[in-house]
């Protein structure tokens, strides 16, 4: 069965195909209208879309090497995101549907994270734990059987890439602030500065990182704009170091008290190549079996929409054509 996928939930433009194992073509354009604004602006990513998918559906069945009469279904990201962004994919997905006459159906871009690893290879032994650390979400998800979901942990603010975004903006390097902090944390020293690991006292799996982002802040108001160009690296670093050893304290913790012993780590933040090595060296330790997706399959990309779109379809799920958007859709 070859299936589309569909991905336009934020400033990400993508479509994939899929068969039964293998991802044959997943192609992403990322919108760059945004950086100058420091953040997506919801109306110019609609009309990006609007732009650039057919041209991004044509690359990805190109590069499968199949034509539109060989797809046997299509699944389309109809929630959580921004809404006008979301329709456009949703519209694409049903008009296309209906004409090559194929079943179709919605998918949770929360569950596309958690599953971006089975784009890659197989999928993980049940029961496992998730982290999703993305721009919107920052979620720790107990996974006991196939597609049945419960939410452990939960940010009660900002996301962990939320963070990282408004950290960079505090810091006045552009967006997203995920990869330029990354790099700025390689060159600094992240002991330097001891900002606040929220909520670690607490025994509950929940997360905050709005008090870390305003510590930063408090912090560079503190200094000259000369001291602050100075410690730009060891302040990435640390406000990072703060980041990992929360998201990763509390991950060991779920693992430890629900006795799990299956690690995956997805969304976005999860392309941080410190906070990989960071859980890959805590999960050999303990002995847990620890899955990251490639890092082109964190980011937002539609081979990880169409694996779960794959697997629902294959099961004989399909959407009705009255499923609407939902942008605040929750696992
Ligand atoms: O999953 P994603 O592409 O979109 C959402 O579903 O939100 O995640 C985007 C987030 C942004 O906040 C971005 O700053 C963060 O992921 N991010 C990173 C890195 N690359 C992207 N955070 C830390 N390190 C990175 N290398
Ligand atoms: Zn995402």
């Amino acid at each position: 069965m070859l299936v589309l996928g569909l991905e336009t939930s934020c400033d990400e433009t993508s479509a994939a195909v899929v068969d039964k194992n293998r991802t044959l073509s997943n192609i992403i354009a990322t919108q760059t209208e945004h950086i100058e604004f420091g953040g997506v602006v919801p109306e110019f990513a609609s009309r990006a879309h609007i732009r650039q998918l057919p041209t991004i559906v044509r690359m990805a069945l190109k590069k499968a090497d199949i034509q539109f009469c060989d797809l046997d279904g299509c699944a389309v990201t109809y929630g959580p995101g921004l809404a006008g962004s979301l329709l456009i994919g949703l519209l694409f997905c049903k008009g296309l549907a209906k004409s090559l006459n194929i079943p179709w159906v919605g998918i949770n871009h929360l569950e596309g994270h958690i599953m971006a690893v089975a784009a890659e290879k197989e999928a993980m032994d049940f029961p496992y734990l998730a982290l999703v650390a993305s721009g919107g979400h920052t979620l720790l998800v107990k996974v006991d059987k196939p597609l049945q979901y419960e939410i452990v942990g939960r940010t009660i603010d900002d996301a962990a890439g939320e963070a990282y975004d408004k950290t960079a903006k505090i810091l006045g390097l552009g967006y997203p602030g995920g990869p330029v902090i990354e790099r700025h944390a390689k060159a600094g020293n992240a002991r330097a500065i001891d900002f606040p690991r929220a909520m670690l006292d607490k025994n509950h799996l929940d997360f905050s990182f709005s008090g870390l982002k305003t510590a930063v802040l408090y912090y560079a108001q503190s200094l000259s704009s000369q001291e602050r160009q100075d410690q730009v690296n060891d302040i990435a670093a640390s406000f990072q170091q703060a980041v990992i050893d929360v998201l990763v304290e509390k991950s060991m913790r779920a693992l430890e008290r629900f006795k799990i012993k299956n690690f995956i780590l997805s969304g976005g933040v999860a392309r941080n190549s410190t906070l990989r090595d960071a859980f890959s060296y805590v999960c050999t330790a303990n002995q847990i079996n620890f899955r990251v997706p490639a890092p082109e399959l964190c980011t937002d990309n539609a081979a990880m929409i169409a694996r779960v779109g794959h697997i629902r379809l294959h099961l004989g799920e399909s959407s009705e054509n009255t499923l609407d958007v939902k942008p605040n859709l929750s696992l």
